[in-house]
């Protein structure tokens, strides 16, 4: 008897081989229950993982939900395809399997395909009428489905920048130290190691541009709704609100536009030469992805260069619908806390990169990091911190929030729990290797070791391998940390790699040539139960991960780590 069900199963995978929230219930009954042969041979199915091949667990969830649904008897429709953030090309990866799905289930299940062009899943209706007191104008969305939160994270409130400073200024690189007062809010705990989320809002450029691009200015506050069309179905984003609050602080409108939106823009150009740029920039993925190299492409930009700047030729054809359904939700970015709970449990501080990523090409520039601009900006607005030109001319933002709410240089901010924890024994040495802002969650741990000994507790050795480019550069917290060096009494080693300080005679080097040249005191601290921990780029701590494990088992292929990890003596608070 032929299957009479096709079930399609979209998993990512995260760290250690974990699903996601949504799949972990999903996730835990495939583990326990043990899949009888033939007991799914009524079901069809087609899986696609998106995972990263940086990590050892690559797609592990999508290959093992495969290898369930196989061994219970079910069909495999489609063959499993996987996406590979490692090589940024989730979308492109996503787009191909989905393509060869659609041809499977026409040629399978003899459907004819419709060329019927965007049919869209929600509707967007203005309402004049609207009591504006009921509209979502920029404020968080309260714990329900649209929040997106996690289990472990704390409602979102407007918190108060109490301290700035600028750490360092070097060309376009410029980083922050920012003190949040959470004193109005009990709700807002923080433990050392945990993250502190700040909530985007988008530059001034882009809303007002994408608003002007689409001919929606007038329309821009006025109420709308978002209605799904199958009432089963939640709507991830608030209403009623409006369209400039949506693209002000709920979707990403800076992030950018995948070829595939792009290809669908084309059934909506204003012009049949904006049709032509369309179908030309996304015919195939080489050249889109040159192109996106070249330029910082976000919607506004995208569909302002489709008609070649031609204020008269806008977009009103192109469906609201369309837009909220394409561009992503915002997300909030998540700071390493740099301050320690015990010291000041009312306070948590954040140090922010602010970061300008070079674009290719001959005509230069780069796209500009909104939110650590936005932090500038806000330290700005309080004239807490130079703001180099290059920025401001970039990004303009109403750092004032909704109705003002933000004003006095807030942020819509909320913690996330983190296992990120020092050893519950004051005495346990610490290994610790950071480079850049990855020094942030050491500085809070040295502060606390420091305190604990200045009580009278006895606290283990420590070593911080940091990274930064020039001693006279980026060398950040360094004052405090010599400090806390001669508080701690010899406690505290702090051995830098600098990486980019060979004209000053020091030879270029990173975290791991340093943690290799010390081999011995590492290994030793190792052998006196220290705990490891590393901060900062995905990369750096895997290359840590099997330098240290090769250190300890020569030849062991990394186990070691492995089951340091299992045990909680090794942990990683990492990105990117
Ligand atoms: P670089 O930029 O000169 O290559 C903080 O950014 C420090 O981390 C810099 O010194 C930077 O060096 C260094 N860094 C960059 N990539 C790294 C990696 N994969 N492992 C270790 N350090 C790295």
């Amino acid at each position: 008897m032929p299957s009479s069900r096709l079930a399609i199963f979209l998993l990512s995978t995260y760290g250690e081989g974990d699903p996601s929230d949504n799949a972990a219930q999903f996730w835990d009954w495939l583990k326990t229950s043990s899949t009888q042969p033939s007991s799914l041979a009524s079901l069809r199915y087609a899986v696609f993982g998106l995972g990263n091949s940086s990590y050892r667990h690559y797609n592990e969830v999508a290959k093992r939900v495969a290898a369930a649904l196989e061994k219970g008897g079910a069909d495999r429709f489609f063959d499993t395809g996987y996406a590979d953030d490692a090589k940024g090309t989730t979308e492109e990866d996503f787009a191909r399997w989905k393509d060869g799905l659609f041809a499977c289930l026409q040629q399978k299940l003899n459907l004819t395909r419709r060329d019927v062009g965007y049919e869209s899943a929600i509707t967007v209706t203005f309402d004049e009428s609207m009591d504006l007191i009921d509209l979502y104008r920029g404020e968080p969305v309260p714990a329900h489905a649209a929040s997106g939160k996690g289990p472990f994270e704390t409602p979102t409130r407007p918190v108060q920048i109490k301290h700035c400073e600028q750490l360092f200024q070097s060309g376009p690189r410029n980083c922050l130290h920012m003190d949040l007062d959470l004193t109005p809010y009990p709700e807002l705990v923080y433990k050392t190691g945990d993250h502190l989320a700040v909530s985007l809002i988008n530059p001034e450029q882009e809303v007002n541009g994408l608003l002007r691009a689409l001919g929606r200015e007038a329309m821009a506050q006025t109420p709308l709704t978002i209605q799904s069309r199958d009432p089963a179905t939640k709507i991830a984003l608030p209403t009623p609100t409006t369209l400039r609050a949506l693209f002000q602080y709920y979707l990403e409108i800076c992030s950018a536009v995948p070829r595939e939106t792009v290809r669908a823009l084309i059934e909506f150009a204003p012009t049949p030469d904006a049709k032509q740029y369309l179908a030309e920039l996304s015919r195939d993925q080489d050249t889109f992805a040159r192109f996106q190299r070249h330029t910082y492409l976000t919607f506004s930009r995208l569909l302002l260069l489709a008609t070649g700047g031609d204020s008269q030729a806008t977009w009103t054809a192109l469906p609201l619908e369309f837009l909220l359904e394409n561009i992503p939700r915002c997300r909030a970015r998540y700071y390493s806390i740099a301050s320690s709970s015990i010291l000041s449990p009312r306070t948590a501080s954040i140090t922010a990169l602010v970061s300008n990523t070079p674009l290719e090409g001959p005509a230069g520039g780069s796209i500009p990091g909104v939110t650590t601009n936005y932090l500038l900006a806000l330290a700005q607005s309080v004239g807490q911190a130079p703001l180099p030109g290059s920025l401001r001319a970039d990004l303009d933002f109403d750092v004032s929030g909704p109705a003002g709410c933000l004003e006095g240089a807030k942020v819509f901010a909320h913690i996330r729990r983190s296992t990120f924890k020092l050893p519950a024994l004051a005495k346990t040495p610490l290994l610790m290797a950071a480079a850049g802002t990855g020094i942030a969650p050491f500085r809070a741990f040295i502060a606390e070791r420091a305190r604990l000994q200045s009580l009278g507790r006895e606290v283990g050795d420590m070593i911080l391998f940091f990274g930064c480019r020039h001693p006279d550069e980026d060398y950040l917290y360094r004052r405090e940390l010599e400090e806390m060096q001669r508080s701690l009494g010899g406690k505290l080693r702090v051995v830098p790699a600098f990486s980019r300080a060979e004209g000053a005679g020091i030879p270029k080097a990173y975290v791991q040539d340093k943690i290799r040249a010390h081999r011995d005191d590492v290994l030793g601290l190792i052998e006196a139960d220290a705990t490891f921990y590393v901060c900062g780029k995905t990369s750096m701590a895997k290359d840590i991960g099997e330098l240290v494990s090769e250190m300890v088992e020569p030849g062991g292929g990394g186990e070691w780590v492995r089951k340091m990890k299992k045990m909680n003596k090794w942990q990683e608070d990492v990105w990117g």
